[in-house]
């Protein structure tokens, strides 16, 4: 790496540039060329053929690829549940990018292994959990940690389920709102889809906790045990919550295992004012809490959590001679709770992203696009022809322009390039959403989306 400080120094006033032109809103919001186009205009194949890349030809590539990314900074950028970086937390990858701790194992690097404990002892706090007594690992995202969380309530359930294969008797709780990882972890862990007993909703897919008995009733006609019920703070597509307080106490009063799956709300128990929707996930068994969500860390760095920190390692009842040697030795290992063996320095990110914004700064701010998303709500159901079925929770908001076809519509405004919105259904109707994540997304960009809503009404595609 002899040319490292030279064409690191030169990426970092380009990314910078990059960041700093995003956030002032030039250039278009996200990009779509054609790949093979675009394969040609970075010279894939030359450089992945030839090498021989040095500072100045990468000063000269990067800004192309530039050009093809989602500029996560701009204020327009309202698309996806994908953090916009912290300083710290962006300059925590380039730490990470060239020391490579993977540190799953203390002495393959004790600084970052150190971080991830004491960051995790933080998130233990804040959902509710004892330090003392809890336990967690950062994962490479939501998704794994879903996983290993379900891998924890079987094991809980069945225990013998890690060598003889899995009892065919399992069920799982989870409404159709959940995160299509969840059932995505059932088919994995061996229960199948058609484990996943589905847990009634209402208009607004929210768990209907009146019909919470009868879902168990189902189970145990059907001969099934429950390893888990799933609840979401909150759901991917609307951003509303589930009751978690009244399903904390059916879980605790039918002692079944309460997951809950808080990838994208968890960094809400930081603002006082927003923390109340999560009123009772300190009852949950397992928790999954993404920081590359509203933690401002770039993917990924999602952390699972657990009650009883006991319950993880339980996942897990496995050996390796080359990991394990059976000594004590100086510090502590995660690979006995974590689904990955490589592990990236994750904790590094969330740390550097507190370290730079402080729990406070970070609450702040979750709650500036929360209550920010708020007032695009009330804009946007205050214009005629828009209809918003719900009051937003979080950062996320559907809704829907009557006479357009909204996914015509989208293509139409993300053609224009300065807003990035996404799609999604509620109850079987087609919906446009937004994010609010981007620091910089304001007053401005509601007056630019209800214009290029309102330039679409002059041109119905329905
Ligand atoms: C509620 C919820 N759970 C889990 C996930 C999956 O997280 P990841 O994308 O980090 O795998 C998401 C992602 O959108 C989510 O919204």
């Amino acid at each position: 790496m002899d040319d490292y400080a030279q064409a690191a120094r030169l990426a970092v006033e380009l990314v910078a540039d990059y960041v700093a032109s995003s956030r002032a809103g030039e250039g278009p919001v996200t990009a779509e060329p054609d790949p093979d186009a675009l394969a040609g205009e970075l010279e894939l194949s030359r450089w992945i053929r030839s090498g021989g890349m040095d500072a100045a030809a990468f000063a000269d590539w990067l800004p192309r690829y530039f050009q093809a990314t989602v500029r996560l900074h701009h204020p327009g950028s309202m698309a996806h549940q994908v953090a916009t970086p912290s300083t710290g937390a962006a300059l925590a990858d380039l730490v990470h990018g060239a020391t490579n701790n993977p540190m799953a194992k203390y002495e393959m690097g004790a600084a970052g292994a150190t971080i991830e404990r004491e960051v995790v002892l933080w998130m233990l706090g804040q959902v509710g959990f004892d330090p003392g007594s809890g336990g967690g690992v950062l994962t490479h995202g939501g998704s794994i940690a879903n996983l290993t969380a379900l891998l924890a309530a079987r094991a809980h359930a069945a225990p013998e389920a890690w060598r003889a294969g899995v009892p065919g008797d399992l069920a799982l709780l989870a409404p159709r709102s959940a995160h299509y990882s969840i059932a995505r972890a059932a088919a994995i862990l061996g229960l199948g889809e058609d484990a996943v007993i589905e847990l009634e909703v209402d208009e607004l897919e929210r768990i209907r906790v009146d019909r919470l008995p009868d879902a168990l009733e189902r189970c145990q006609i059907a001969g099934r045990r429950p390893i888990a019920l799933v609840a979401t703070a909150p759901a991917t597509s609307t951003g509303l919550h589930d009751d978690l307080r009244a399903i904390g106490a059916f879980c605790i009063e039918h002692a079944v295992w309460l997951h809950v799956d808080a990838a994208h709300g968890g960094s809400a128990l930081l603002s006082e004012a927003h923390r109340g929707r999560l009123a009772g996930i300190e009852r949950a068994d397992s928790v999954v809490w993404d920081a590359h969500k509203m933690l401002r860390t770039s993917a990924l760095c999602a952390a699972v959590l657990v009650r009883r920190g006991s319950d993880l390692p339980a996942a897990f009842q496995q050996h390796a001679d080359y990991i394990f040697d059976g000594r004590d030795t100086a510090g502590f290992d995660l690979v006995d709770r974590a689904l990955e063996t490589t592990k990236a320095t994750l904790g590094l990110k969330l740390f550097l992203s507190l370290a730079w914004e402080g729990e406070r700064g970070l609450g702040e701010y979750v709650a500036s696009r929360y209550e920010l998303t708020r007032r695009f709500h009330d804009a946007l159901s205050r214009e005629p022809g828009i209809v918003c079925p719900y009051v937003p929770e979080s950062n996320i908001l559907c809704f829907g322009v009557e006479g357009q076809d909204q996914l015509a519509l989208r293509d139409q405004i993300l053609a224009e390039g300065r807003l990035h919105l996404s799609s999604t259904t509620l109850a079987g109707e087609r919906y446009l959403r937004i994010v609010v994540t981007a620091p910089d997304t304001s007053e401005e960009t509601i007056g630019q989306l209800l214009d290029a809503v309102r330039l679409s009404q002059a041109s119905p595609t329905r």
